[in-house]
């Protein structure tokens, strides 16, 4: 492995870029001490995030040691026919690189465990709004090539590790019995809505970090069945934040944090005054108490719907679970 220095080990906090396009909100969040940036290909924008990055390396408020970026392969680049497709995970991490102006990833993720046909298609919801499969994607549940190249790529240096996002226990111990390499980390939704504690119980167990992705609630307007609200106006949320003279915001960050210490919430911001308020939600500690009655908050409810429904029957675990 052709590694020029160390892997950094992941900050304990992250800022997520999903939807972000504004670069002084990146670069205002890398000042206030985050050290951990979450970015993807599918999020159409990962240039703003190469300026913001280029400029606090020019202005010397940190070093490219300094800063964790994580990126992730899009569902158009999967390796999508065996022994022929590979160059499209090449393709997607070089285009990646280019765009974030960095001759190497920290992280390198596989976004979803599903493979999209079409390398045009950018990011296409599988799913009409009637809950039918979109007839536009050919998609297919797929992995296993993929994460062979991925390795290869980490091999040939263009990322310190590797790993994979929205993947089930099933499709984490398929993916155990193909290959030696194990994910780095996988990062999927984790908040009170959605516990995933069997996934983050195996993750834990077999040394694979969390990344929590959605920690506040993902500003989704749909809200989960029972109850039906979003959880920073949850009154659970809002009673034991008061206790603690924290945010809502906060107390929800340091929730994730508190059933284990291997998870690392990744959480999204463009406002200055939050971007700094979510950086105070750790160094304290919820009571174990307050650490329950937040946990009975779980309803198996997910604001990102899985890509699953199409394959049917792959995802049969809690990460499966809709809010429908
Ligand atoms: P904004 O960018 O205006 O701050 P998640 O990380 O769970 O997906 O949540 C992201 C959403 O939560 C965004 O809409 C973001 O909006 C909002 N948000 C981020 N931090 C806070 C906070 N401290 N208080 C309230 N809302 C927040």
């Amino acid at each position: 492995m052709s590694t020029t220095s160390p892997p950094l080990s992941l900050p304990p906090i992250g800022l997520g870029t999903f939807k972000t396009s504004i670069t002084s909100s990146i670069y205002h969040a890398v000042k206030s001490g985050y050290r951990l940036i979450d970015c993807a290909a599918a999020y159409s924008n990962q240039e703003a995030v190469g300026d913001a990055l280029q400029q606090l390396f020019e202005d010397g408020v940190v070093t490219r040691d300094d800063i964790f970026v994580v990126s992730k392969l899009p569902n158009t680049h999967h390796v999508w026919t065996e022994g022929v497709d590979e160059g499209r995970v090449e393709s997607s991490l070089k285009d990646t690189l280019k765009e974030l102006k960095l001759d190497k990833l920290d992280l390198f993720l596989m976004h979803w465990p599903f493979a999209f046909e079409d390398v045009n298609l950018h990011y296409p919801s599988a799913r009409l709004s009637d809950g039918s499969p979109n007839p536009s994607v050919s998609m297919k549940c797929e992995y296993k090539s993929t994460w062979d190249a991925m390795v290869r790529f980490r091999d040939l240096g263009l990322c310190n590790q590797i790993g994979v996002s929205n993947f089930t226990i099933e499709q984490m111990e398929d993916l155990k019995s193909h290959s030696a390499v194990t994910p780095f980390c996988n990062q999927f939704e984790y908040h009170p809505y959605c516990t995933n504690d069997s996934l983050r119980k195996y993750c834990v167990d077999s040394g694979i970090k969390v990344m929590a992705y959605s920690p506040l609630g993902s500003g989704s307007s749909s809200y989960p069945p029972i109850s039906g609200c979003s959880l920073l106006d949850n009154s659970v949320i809002k009673r034991i934040a008061t206790a603690n003279s924290r945010s809502a915001a906060q107390t929800l960050i340091n929730w994730s944090t508190a059933s284990d210490e291997n998870v690392v919430p990744v959480v999204k911001s463009e406002n200055e005054g939050r971007i700094v308020e979510n950086m105070a939600a750790l160094g304290w500690e919820l009571s174990r108490d307050a650490v329950e009655n937040i946990s009975d908050l779980n309803e198996n409810y997910r604001f990102f719907k899985s890509y699953g429904g199409v394959n049917g029957g792959w995802h049969d675990g809690v990460l499966e679970a809709r809010g429908e």
